[in-house]
């Protein structure tokens, strides 16, 4: 999977344990990002309804939560040996990425070039179409020249980018046992009015850092849409007005507040850092007009970025970062009293064990 601020890559576990112990057969992934925890519940039976409001996480969601192996094995199979034989043949990718900004190597642009254009020629059915571009989209992850986000490229290359391109298939699951997943781009304000199941997983940004502008990459990969773009990063135009309430410290509380309020689910689960616009009290109150909360503490490692330091847009090391860990809470509400006690001995063990390093 790409390489994915906030990811839940290292809870994924204790995420399935919780929502199996509540005894969910529908899960609803409104802030769904890589889709890596949707993934996770479909494997062990769970019908996931997925949402994100970025072009590139909905088609993640399409590939890892709605698409289902048996149906598009084999054609994937296929057309992903026939793109790897594919020749480079440069244009708006390498021209934005490769020459105006160093994201990626040229010979690397040239196939991602070739590859977009012949996905977008194949004019394939959504869900195909969809494990085609995550596909790519996860073969350049693979040899870019970043430290995890693209606000900026590195000064000397990545080692990685000297790699060739190389398309592999991704790790599709078959159907769910609860029943066929689904994938939406909606904002998860819109999304809450639509979408039902018996649990919510809330994952919203903790900061104002705009996912778009952290993957703007990914978004013009996937719409193809070739924008104008600005500065170092070679940002597509939109990112300065498409933009999301859980981004702004003064709109964030009322809109977190909606979304608990209106989910359609008996059980919500929120994951959220210490470091957000949130503070657990907060978090808390809102959370208690549906039920008694719970509350697990897991301390992390905070992201790659602020391991190797902090960078200016010229790929240049100014700064190391002032702390190296975060806590990230869990918090549990549900209607059912005997479905929370299930969880207390857990609750209990990750508040003494602090666990979870990445
Ligand atoms: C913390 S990340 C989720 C990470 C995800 N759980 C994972 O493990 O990969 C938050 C996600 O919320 C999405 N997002 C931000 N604002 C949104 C909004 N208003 N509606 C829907 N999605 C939004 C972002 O695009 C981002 O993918």
């Amino acid at each position: 999977m790409i390489k994915y601020l906030g990811s839940k890559r290292t809870l994924v576990p204790r995420l399935c344990e919780l929502i199996t112990a509540l005894e969910a057969r529908s899960v609803i992934d409104l802030f769904s990002g890589t889709s890596r925890v949707g993934h996770a519940l479909k494997r062990v039976g769970i019908q996931v309804h997925a949402n994100d409001h970025n072009a590139y996480a909905a088609t993640l969601a399409r590939c890892y939560v709605q698409a289902d192996r048996d149906e598009l094995l084999a054609d994937a199979s296929r057309l992903i040996a026939e793109f790897n034989r594919l020749p480079g043949a440069p244009g708006y990718f390498t021209a934005t990425f490769c020459e105006q900004s160093r994201f990626f190597q040229p010979h690397n642009g040239a196939r991602v070039d070739a590859i977009r254009e012949e996905i977008a020629a194949k004019a394939l059915p959504p869900e195909l179409e969809a494990v085609l571009l995550v596909a790519l989209m996860e073969a350049a992850d693979r040899v870019d020249s970043t430290t995890g986000v693209q606000m900026a490229f590195l000064k000397q290359w990545a080692a990685r980018s000297h790699n060739q391109l190389e398309l592999r298939l991704p790790d599709l699951l078959p159907r769910a046992a609860m029943g066929k997943g689904s994938a939406h781009q909606l904002d998860a304000l819109a999304a809450v009015g639509v979408l039902e199941a018996d649990l919510a997983y809330l994952d919203p940004p903790y900061n104002q850092h705009k996912y778009l502008g952290n993957y703007h990459i990914w978004e013009t990969l996937v719409l193809w849409d070739k924008p104008e773009s600005y500065g170092t990063a070679c940002k597509r135009v939109d990112c300065r007005s498409r933009g999301s309430a859980f981004n702004s410290r003064p709109e964030s509380a009322a809109a977190m507040r909606a979304v608990i309020a209106g989910v359609q689910a008996r059980h919500l689960v929120v994951s959220f850092s210490n470091e957000g616009f949130i503070a657990r009290a907060e978090m808390e109150a809102m959370l208690r007009d549906r039920g008694e909360v719970l509350v697990l503490a897991h301390d992390f490692k905070r992201y790659v970025g602020a391991q190797i330091g902090v960078f200016n847009l010229r790929g240049e090391k100014v700064g190391t970062a002032g702390h190296l860990r975060n806590t990230e809470y869990i918090y549990v509400v549900s209607d059912s009293p005997a479905a929370l006690d299930r969880l207390r001995p857990l609750a209990a063990a990750a508040d003494a064990l602090a666990t979870a390093s990445p």
